[in-house]
């Protein structure tokens, strides 16, 4: 059967109408396939996938070619999910002739229905350029990790007054410039709120409360697949690390101790054929 695929509009729906939107990230076909299966809403290929699945310590040194390798992935494995792919640190700050050619790429190659970028007021004008020339953008404030350090770092953003002033400012700049949704990373749940309630577009919140349009969380992190730093907001839902290292174990082992593979993982032969082929070899 075929299956409908999620669009913006049945995105911007979900405001009013709910439910709250489900959003995950994923990197490759396998995992695509499953959070799709799962029926999640939005697949984010993030830049996290720098931290993830490439082992950099951050996300500034993902690369365009890194992000089309793995949406090209990602957009093999997805029927039913919106796609959007990060636009990586660089791609996007030089000029909106680059931003919209690097955007461009990010859907004609790497099959996202829509990219996200991360920053606030500084960016609403690239955004705006990106949406005009025809790509849906998703915004991204608060905790933006590709500038991580001019904030100080992984911390929660905008805990004072003045600084919480400022989100607020930054999410309704990309609501402006015409982003279909916004990311509101890593800052204090009544902030989200209130942006929530003032913004027509859909918050999608990471570390940002239960009040938010929606929710994206790391694939990795929700499945315990990484375990050089889980941040208070994430919940993990298992863990594969240790349950992945167990099954390598016993693999391992029973290779080791010839008990892996069994005769059920083992082709036969016809005993006849057997017998001529000892008979050629002259055994
Ligand atoms: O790169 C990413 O995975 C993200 C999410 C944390 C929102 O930007």
């Amino acid at each position: 059967m075929q299956v409908k695929k999620i669009t913006i509009p049945d995105i911007t729906r979900r405001k009013q109408q709910g439910p709250p939107i489900s959003s995950l990230t994923a990197y490759d076909y396998p995992w695509a396939r499953l959070v799709d299966q799962a029926g999640i809403d939005i697949i984010l290929v993030g830049d996290s996938l720098g931290m993830v699945v490439l082992g950099y310590n951050g996300t500034v040194t993902v690369t365009m070619e890194e992000m089309l390798h793995h949406s090209k992935a990602v957009a093999r494995g997805v029927e039913r999910a919106l796609i959007i792919t990060d636009m990586p640190f660089g791609s996007y700050n030089a000029s909106h002739r680059e931003a919209i050619s690097n955007a461009t790429r990010l859907v004609k190659e790497g099959g996202a229905d829509a990219v996200k970028l991360e920053g606030g007021t500084e960016m609403a004008k690239v955004a705006a350029a990106i949406v005009t020339a025809g790509i849906p953008v998703q915004g991204h404030v608060g905790l933006t990790p590709q500038t991580a350090t001019s904030l100080g770092g992984f911390k929660v953003q905008g805990r004072d007054a003045r600084a919480a002033k400022k989100l607020y400012d930054d999410a309704l700049a990309m609501e402006e410039a015409g982003c279909f949704s916004v990311v509101l990373e890593a800052i204090p749940a009544p902030l989200a709120a209130h942006i929530t309630k003032k913004l027509s577009i859909p918050t999608i919140g990471i570390g940002a409360g239960s009040q938010c349009d929606g929710q994206v969380l790391v694939m990795h992190d929700l499945l315990g697949l990484y375990d050089r730093f889980t941040p208070k907001f994430v919940k993990q839902y298992a863990k594969l690390s240790r349950l992945s290292l167990e099954a390598l174990t016993v693999y391992k082992n029973e290779v080791e101790e010839r008990r892996f593979p069994a005769d059920e993982h083992s082709f036969a032969m016809k005993e006849e054929e057997l017998v001529q082929l000892l008979k050629a070899l002259g055994e």
